[in-house]
């Protein structure tokens, strides 16, 4: 594991988009694994920026989104196909059949998830994903006690991650309960993963991820397994 620390927020975001951005200079046809959520916002736009100052050519990098939301239109703001448009797609000129997030609106979604793995196999495998962390250590929407041999699959949030996500939506009941997740095995198949994590309220996520056991009652630990993780922190998130 590599730890790198930036001074706060902004810091770890420029540090995440140079490290996206010499991914896509080393490999053009890169297939990325990317996140939603306040964690890589400012990344995507400083990502976008380097993209569209230095005219990298989007043509042959594919895309593939951690999670959705179970039952949310894609021009819903507050769902990730909405998120990912606004704060990446439609900033850079990838081209978005190049670009897949799971379907969270499908009529047969055990037939979507087998669907989205296959288009990850089909992909040659994640090269860099992307990742954040939730207060309750979880990793994509896998949330505590996930098996570590998960693939993508219909999941069921916790009530903590319901109240955390509810600062986006206009009442709690709003929340989805349910979102289709890449599985903790799908993530850790990736070849490489960065991980971003900024302010207090990640700490104890962090603290699992650098030295606690590796527990399925906190998915983050798995990462500890992985041979190429790049892990992206701030001051906050470290604390004393
Ligand atoms: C988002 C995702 C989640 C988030 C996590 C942290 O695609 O998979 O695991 O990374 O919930 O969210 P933020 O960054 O909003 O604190």
């Amino acid at each position: 594991m590599e730890v790198v620390t930036a001074e706060d927020y902004d810091g770890m975001s420029k540090e995440a988009a140079k490290f996206i951005y010499e991914a896509i200079e080393k490999n053009p046809n890169i297939t990325l694994g990317l996140a939603t959520g306040s964690t890589p916002q400012k990344m995507y736009q400083y990502l976008a920026e380097m993209l569209n100052e230095n005219n990298i050519d989007l043509s042959n990098v594919h895309t593939v989104n951690l999670d959705e939301y179970v039952g949310l239109d894609d021009d819903n703001k507050q769902s990730y196909h909405y998120f990912m448009l606004k704060e990446f797609f439609n900033k850079v000129n990838i081209p978005l059949e190049n670009t897949h997030i799971p379907d969270g609106k499908s009529e047969d979604l055990e037939a979507e998830v087998a669907n989205f793995e296959k288009i990850i196999t089909d992909l040659g495998g994640i090269d860099l994903q992307l990742l954040g962390v939730g207060r309750n250590g979880h990793i994509g929407f896998n949330e505590p006690g996930t098996p570590f041999n998960s693939r993508t699959q219909v999941v069921s949030l916790t009530d903590v991650t319901i109240k955390d996500n509810s600062r986006f939506f206009d009442k709690i009941e709003d929340v989805p309960t349910r979102a289709l997740s890449m599985g903790l095995e799908t993530i850790m198949d990736a070849k490489s993963i960065l991980f971003l994590a900024s302010g207090e309220a990640k700490r104890d996520a962090v603290n699992s991820l650098i030295n606690g056991e590796v527990t399925e009652e906190i998915p983050v630990t798995i990462l500890q397994k992985h041979d190429d993780l790049t892990v992206v922190l701030d001051k906050d998130v470290l604390g004393e």
